[in-house]
């Protein structure tokens, strides 16, 4: 049986590390994994005049203490999603903040007008210009806001607001993905009074001070668990994926059930083996959570091209995030794509040739087909599975995979 130890999570960490702007003092942070975008996020707070210590490999002591300007236009900015999160964070230290328009994967149109709604009901003014937001309040006010759409990233940047804000702010209709609670779990460490994350509403009470000094951990990665338990199973492999929550791979597993493979949950831990006979076609549709999460679209849909008849997968989030599948069409993958829906007509074997990652996770699952398919298969653009993805080669090799990786080159102008 092979072994896998999950990292933490990307996007949790991503709301951490400007959370902690917050306080102005020092707090420690544990499991954090070592990713392009962690780099690209310490560099952005760097830039502010936050100091990071490495402490042994996953942990850092991030000293915000000498941050004195709400200013954060540089180039990184618009190469990360999560740069976005400075909005939130400045807003809520300084009661203003510049920031250059955040990037990330492009999956069709991403606006950020719940965000901005949420920060206008808390008292601040929204100007964009020049490709800047400039954000800015007199007084921040606790303030009820329904978001019109279930955002992470809407419920993350409002709860940072909200915590500096005088009073109450619920947040209606919130997103609850597990790294909401955790981000939650943090800023209460530090003093803040957050009620009801990992429900959809969420009851902030704003507060005067907060504190430093605390040491928190950051969950295991749902999604890098959830592509190894895929990437075993489309293998026909016996894994065990340690440091996950078996919890927040439960939509996941249900559906590898269904798909035929043996999944097995314990207590921090889930051991993926075959199941007796052939995959079983399956229908997936990606939701918010607890439903299917629309990161692990591109990995399962590659498990679903192993499994004979036509099973259907339906984006429930994002417009545009079937782009990948024209690169698995050139492995021989028999794909439909009509808007949202992709129809895959499975149990054709895939062949290697030279594809290219258009983003983070259908990076993922070119390297999940490059797992599967006869002969070699050359992966082009790999910077983008290094935004996400904590040494993936050696966790591959590990598991015995034959993989490696020829330059370590980074496309530095990549809008991903
Ligand atoms: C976050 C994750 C991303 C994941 C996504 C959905 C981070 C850094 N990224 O992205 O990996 O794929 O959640 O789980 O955590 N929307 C609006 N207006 C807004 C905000 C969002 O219309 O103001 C729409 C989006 O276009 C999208 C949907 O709401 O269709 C969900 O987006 P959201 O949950 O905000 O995703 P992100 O925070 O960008």
């Amino acid at each position: 049986m092979g072994e896998v130890t999950i990292s933490g999570a990307k996007n949790a960490a991503l709301g951490v590390l400007p959370a902690a702007l917050l306080i102005g003092e020092v707090c420690t942070i544990e499991n954090v994994p070592d990713i392009l975008d962690i780099t690209r996020m310490k560099n952005i707070m760097a830039s502010l005049g936050v100091v990071f210590q490495t402490v042994g490999h996953d942990t850092l002591r991030v000293d915000t203490s000498g941050v004195s300007t709400f200013h954060a236009t540089g180039d990184e900015m618009h190469r990360l999603r999560a740069s976005y999160y400075l909005m939130g964070a400045l807003l809520g230290r300084f009661h203003e903040a510049v920031i250059t328009f955040p990037g990330g994967c492009d999956f069709g149109n991403r606006p950020i007008d719940q965000h901005f709604k949420g920060f206008e009901a808390l008292g601040a003014t929204v100007v964009i210009d020049h490709g800047c937001i400039h954000l800015k309040a007199e007084h921040l006010v606790g303030a009820p806001v329904y978001l019109d759409v279930v955002s992470v990233g809407a419920t993350i940047n409002i709860m940072l607001a909200a915590v500096r804000a005088e009073g109450l702010t619920t947040i209606e209709n919130a997103a609850k993905e597990p790294h909401i609670v955790d981000i939650a779990n943090f800023l209460n460490a530090l003093g803040a009074d957050i009620k009801g994350a990992g429900t959809d509403i969420i009851k902030v009470r704003g507060v005067r001070a907060m504190n430093g000094g605390v040491v928190h951990s950051i969950i295991p990665d749902q999604i890098e668990a959830g592509t190894f338990m895929v990437a075993a199973a489309a293998t026909r492999g016996n894994v065990m994926v340690k440091n996950v929550i078996p919890k927040h791979m439960e939509s996941l597993t249900a559906k590898l059930l269904e798909i035929n493979v043996q999944v097995e949950e314990r207590d921090d831990c889930i051991h993926i083996r075959p199941g007796n006979g052939p995959f079983m076609k399956a229908n997936i549709k990606t939701l918010p959570y607890p439903g299917f999460p629309t990161d692990l679209q591109p990995p399962v849909a590659v498990l679903l091209m192993l499994a004979a008849g036509v099973s259907t997968i339906t984006e429930g989030i994002y417009d545009n995030r079937f782009k990948y599948m024209e690169e698995l069409r050139h492995m021989g993958a028999e794909v439909q794509v009509n808007g949202r829906t992709a129809m895959i007509e499975g149990g054709r074997p895939l062949s290697g040739c030279t594809i290219k990652a258009l983003d983070l996770r259908a990076g993922a699952a070119c390297v999940l087909a490059g797992l599967v398919a006869e002969g070699e298969t050359e992966i082009l653009n790999v910077q983008y599975i290094d935004r996400g993805y904590e040494n993936l080669v050696e966790k591959l090799t590990a598991l015995g995979a034959d993989i490696r990786r020829e330059t370590r080159t980074f496309c530095e102008d990549s809008n991903d």
